[in-house]
């Protein structure tokens, strides 16, 4: 069978953004922020987006591209060994059970579209009035659930159309709009008394507040948002023509979903300041904070309900991008069609995502080592599972495959940088091999001892 492919470099940047850019930024990054202090979180994760999540990313990509295989595959094939044939399986399961929490978080955001529509959620003149309704629907199971349900279904209904009609077209449009309002409510941010603070919160480090827990954190949100050890980026390259210049390519796509996570805990701290709300507030905290904005701003009954259907689409694009290495997986090594392979997938994450949907309410007593399910799953994958795939991917990048021929494969379609730039290849080189695996070990080692 022919491997599908992204029919053109845009449509190829804008499936990659449509995967990086979601929930992790404008849901995940303001409350990590805020629970990690400010100002040095934001460092340490820019300087890990830096030295290995764009590295990764790249590695990933280029494993796939070469391999022409999702992870299971391209790993085997590259690795030479069905020992990385099942870490290749393990990154797949990895981006599985992602999708199946991602999607009851999305959930909520879905709801609120639902709840903004009807106008349940502009006319707040507390944060705290803001969190106590988000504290009323999520206590609800059929809110919750009923929300994953149609998440799930739309995203299914999306994958089974297929790379080039399903996952394409709806990110050519949605991003740019997207970027627009954030910019918008952005502008709004900043006129706001207090905004000053949160520029100070944001970019004026406070060392003391830095901890090892906070630098694991930074560097599984890098992970997290630019969704890598998971087999997404893996597959995504696996659709890549060779003529593709990657780098050209990916290094827009880390600066654009680095703005949207600056953009979103800007506008939320400047919210959070202006009305002296505690910036540790946790997952809730945009829920807590846009909706006062919403109900503030002149036009907020429209922006509201744009605004979440936007943040629901963008949920969408980085959902199926988790769910597509499972069905690629199902296609490629069981032989199903698309269709069936679809179907199956999306019923699974349906289901396994169903107790995150409930931890809010119905299962809100079993704790898992003190924390929620779906508390305990976000952990489990963006502190372990996802570092631990992507220190896996460098390895095979950098050592098992090879740097050179890694590097080579990365040459393809960007022949003229190379030569212009020889550096280029030293510093790739340099992270596959030695920079990243080295900072990922040492942050995980850190972590579990
Ligand atoms: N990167 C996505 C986000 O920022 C989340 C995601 C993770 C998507 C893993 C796919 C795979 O929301």
């Amino acid at each position: 069978m022919k491997r599908e492919s992204w029919s053109s470099r845009l449509g190829f940047i804008l499936a990659v953004s449509g995967s990086a850019i979601g929930l992790a930024n404008i849901w995940r990054f303001p409350y990590l922020v805020g629970e990690y202090g400010g100002a040095g979180f934001v460092i340490i994760y820019l300087i890990s987006l830096a030295l290995i999540g764009f590295p990764v990313l790249i590695a990933e990509i280029v494993l796939g591209r070469k391999a022409r295989k999702g992870p299971s595959g391209a790993f085997q094939e590259l690795g030479k060994s069905t020992t990385w044939g099942l870490i290749g399986k393990t990154t797949v399961f990895t981006g599985f059970l992602v999708s199946s929490f991602y999607s009851a978080i999305a959930g909520w955001i879905l709801g609120y579209l639902v709840e903004s529509i009807k106008g349940n959620v502009t006319n707040f003149t507390t944060t705290t009035e803001a969190a106590a309704y988000f504290e009323h629907l999520l206590a609800s199971p059929l809110f919750t659930v009923g929300a994953h349900t149609v998440f799930v279904g739309l995203s299914t209904l999306i994958l089974f159309f297929g790379v080039r009609h399903g996952i394409e077209r709806g990110n050519k449009i949605l991003m740019p709009i997207l970027m627009a309002l954030l910019l918008v409510l952005l502008g709004y941010g900043l006129t706001l008394p207090n905004s000053g603070e949160a520029l100070k919160f944001l970019w004026k480090p406070n060392l003391s507040a830095l901890s090892s827990g906070a630098i694991l954190a930074a560097l599984g949100q890098s992970f997290f948002t630019l969704s890598l050890g998971q087999g997404t980026m893996v597959t995504y390259g696996s659709y890549v023509k060779k003529e593709e210049n990657l780098i050209f390519s990916c290094l827009p796509i880390v600066i654009m979903d680095t703005l949207v996570s600056i953009i979103s805990a800007t506008i939320v701290f400047a919210i959070v300041f202006s009305v002296g709300l505690s910036p540790d507030s946790g997952p809730g905290l945009i829920f807590h904070t846009l909706p006062v904005v919403f109900s503030r701003i002149p036009f907020g009954v429209v922006l509201a309900p744009l605004f979440f259907l936007l943040t629901t689409l963008a949920a969408l694009t980085s959902e199926i991008s988790a769910m597509e290495p499972s069905i690629a997986y199902l296609i490629d090594e069981w032989g199903l069609t698309r269709r069936k392979a679809a179907w199956i997938i999306g019923a699974l994450v349906f289901l396994v995502g169903i107790p995150s949907a409930l931890s809010t309410n119905l299962l809100k007593e079993y704790q898992i080592f003190g924390s929620s399910f779906l508390d305990a799953m976000v952990f489990l994958a963006s502190n372990i599972l996802i570092p631990l795939g992507g220190l896996a991917a460098t390895i095979l990048a950098g050592w098992v495959f090879g740097s050179r021929p890694t590097i080579n494969e990365l040459k393809e379609g960007a022949k003229e940088l190379f030569r212009k730039q020889p550096w280029i290849s030293a510093y790739f080189s340099f992270c596959f091999k030695y920079l990243a695996p080295i900072l990922i070990l040492i942050v995980l080692i850190h972590e579990l001892l």
